[in-house]
């Protein structure tokens, strides 16, 4: 039977570990999204290419989160899962639409201005590269070589939607109505912080006190919490940033009776932190020992991962083929015989 459930992409990068803030502001999202759409993840590791990376740690990086996002529930029975350049079309998909895109409109890319002028990129012995440009083309690539309809992502990616769907536009209008366009699929996240400085969002690029990793040894997170910041000067009538991000997380752990609770608390003046930190502990604990077992299952039980992963990349790659083959006639190219 044909799959006709409306599809979703969406990709993410291959980092050393994945964190509590990938998990609440994606992951979880994806694992839900495949009981209703026909969806096809990745871990997209050309895109690790455009910021100073190191070459020995990408392999392992990539499989790592394969394994990483399986451990976290996203399931190769439900979903496409696949590694980004085990599917080469994506480039030259990116090729073909780089000569749809306008330059201008890559400068006004506001991810590309703060990466380039970020602390790493600048570091003595780096280049701004032509890659980190070109980055938002790669994107729109993916999504678009697989016709998705619906792309989950957070509203930092927005600006790169909005021009996935103008270079689909430009080449129906060149053409023919051939790419459809691919919508944000925007969901209810909560907005983690940073624990060690709650003017920040838990991201792993400021460093690993600024987050609770997903694998992360039970003492370590628990020395984490118990050192969040709470409260920084007097103390005002609203709850301060650090305290609002300890129950945002104690809600995304699905603590909630625990939240109504300490809320109470915290109504009536009663609040310990102590207490609202030991609960967020617990809540992460708890995940977390559950992504633990899930992987020692995956990487014992599977020995074959690798294999896995490489099937689920050649059932990505057949889609894609026939994309490149039909592109390829519409824009005026010969098309291959295999
Ligand atoms: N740029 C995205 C990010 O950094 C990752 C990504 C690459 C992506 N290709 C994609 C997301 C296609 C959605 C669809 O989060």
């Amino acid at each position: 039977m044909k799959n006709t459930r409306p599809r979703v992409f969406s990709g993410i990068q291959p980092t050393s570990e994945m964190h509590f803030g990938n998990y609440f502001g994606a992951i979880k999202n994806w694992v839900e999204l495949q009981e209703k759409y026909e969806c096809i993840y990745s871990v997209v590791d050309y895109h690790a290419m455009t910021m100073p990376y190191i070459p020995g740690e990408l392999q392992s990086n990539t499989m790592n989160m394969v394994i990483d996002l399986m451990a976290c529930g996203v399931d190769p029975e439900k979903c496409v899962l696949f590694i980004q350049s085990l599917v080469p079309e994506h480039t030259e998909l990116t090729w073909i639409l780089s000569c749809y895109t306008s330059y201008g409109e890559l400068q006004r890319m506001t991810q590309f201005k703060d990466k380039s002028e970020s602390e790493k990129v600048q570091e003595k012995g780096n280049i701004v590269s032509t890659g980190l440009f070109t980055y938002p083309i790669l994107q729109a690539a993916d999504i678009l070589i697989y016709k998705a309809e619906y792309v989950p992502v957070g509203k930092d990616q927005e600006q790169h939607l909005e021009l996935s769907r103008n270079i689909a536009n430009r080449f129906n209008g060149r053409h023919e109505i051939y790419f459809k366009e691919p919508r944000v699929l925007l969901t209810e996240v909560p907005k983690l912080l940073s624990l060690a400085d709650p003017a920040k969002k838990m991201s792993k690029s400021l460093g690993d006190q600024h987050v609770v990793r997903l694998f992360e040894p039970e003492a370590s997170i628990r020395k984490k919490v118990k050192s969040a910041v709470t409260d920084i000067g007097p103390k005002t009538d609203t709850m301060s940033p650090g305290v609002a991000n300890l129950f945002e997380l104690l809600k995304a752990c699905g603590k909630m009776d625990e939240h109504k609770a300490l809320m109470e608390d915290y109504n009536a003046g009663l609040l310990k932190y102590s207490a609202l930190k030991e609960n967020v502990a617990n809540g992460l604990v708890d995940l977390s020992k559950q992504f633990i077992d899930r992987k020692a299952a995956l990487t014992e039980s599977n020995r074959d991962i690798e294999e896995q992963v490489h099937a689920m990349s050649d059932k990505a790659r057949a889609i894609a083929k026939e994309t490149i083959r039909e592109v390829r006639d519409l824009v005026g190219l010969p098309v291959r015989r295999h």
